[in-house]
C-alpha cells in the first residue's frame, strides 16, 4: 500500500517517530511517504491508500500547522484506513487522571476537525532539558517534576520515554487491519 506518514514536530522527537514508523512501513514492503505537514508543500503522493497522521502536544494543543493539514484533508482521511499518533508527556503519568487528559488531547482535536481516524495510539515524547530556552525549561520542569518524580529538576540531559517496541507493535495491528479493509 502506498501510506502518508504525516507528522508536525517541535523538537524533533514526533519526526524521529514519524521517521521509525515509515521505516517500519518500508520493511513490511509498503510504500512510506514520509511528510512534515508544516512545510506546506504538496506531499508526493495522488492518492495515498492509508495515512499515519502524528503530533505532539505543547502547551496542551497540537501545532497549528498538524491543525490546519488534518481539516484541509480530513476528507479524504476520512476515506482511507488512518492511525492517529498522538505524542506528549502526560501520558508517561503515573496518576490517571493525567494519562486521561492526554486522551483527550486526542480525542479533542479529532473531533474539533471532523477526522475519525481508525485507531489513536498514545506515545511517550522525551524530554531535552538541555535544548530548551529558560522558558520551555521552566515549563517542562513543572510538567515534568509533578508527573515523573524521578526526573530531578537540575537535569540538563536528554530523556526518551518513547516505547519503541511498542509502537511497532500497534503499527503491525493497525496495518493488518489497513490491509483486510483494502482487499
Ligand atoms: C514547552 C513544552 C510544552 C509541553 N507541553 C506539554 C503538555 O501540555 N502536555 C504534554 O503531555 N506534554 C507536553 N510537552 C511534552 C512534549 O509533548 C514532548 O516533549 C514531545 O516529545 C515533544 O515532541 P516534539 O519533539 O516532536 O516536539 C511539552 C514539551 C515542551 C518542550
Amino acid at each position: 500500500m502506498n501510506i502518508l506518514v504525516g507528522y508536525a514536530s517541535v523538537e524533533g522527537q514526533t519526526r524521529k517517530i514519524a521517521t521509525a514508523i515509515a521505516e517500519h512501513l518500508e520493511e513490511r514492503g509498503h510504500r512510506a511517504i514520509l511528510f512534515d505537514v508544516a512545510t506546506n508543500a504538496e506531499y508526493s503522493l495522488e492518492r495515498p491508500e492509508a495515512a499515519i497522521l502524528c503530533a505532539p502536544v505543547h502547551g496542551a494543543k497540537y501545532p497549528d500547522a498538524f491543525f490546519i493539514f488534518a481539516r484541509r484533508e480530513r476528507d479524504w482521511l476520512n476515506s482511507v484506513p488512518c492511525a492517529f499518533v498522538s505524542v506528549t508527556l502526560m501520558i508517561a503519568s503515573n496518576l490517571e487522571d493525567e494519562r486521561a487528559e492526554a486522551r483527550q488531547f486526542a480525542i479533542h482535536f479529532a473531533t474539533t476537525v471532523g477526522w475519525m481516524p481508525r485507531d489513536v495510539f498514545h506515545v511517550k515524547g522525551a524530554l531535552r532539558f538541555g535544548e530548551y530556552d529558560f522558558f520551555k525549561r521552566w515549563i517542562v520542569r513543572r510538567l515534568a517534576a509533578k508527573m515523573l518524580p524521578g526526573v530531578s529538576p537540575d537535569d540538563k540531559g536528554t530523556h526518551e520515554f518513547t516505547d519503541w517496541a511498542g509502537l511497532s507493535s500497534d503499527v503491525d495491528n493497525w496495518l493488518k487491519k489497513a490491509v483486510t479493509s483494502k482487499a
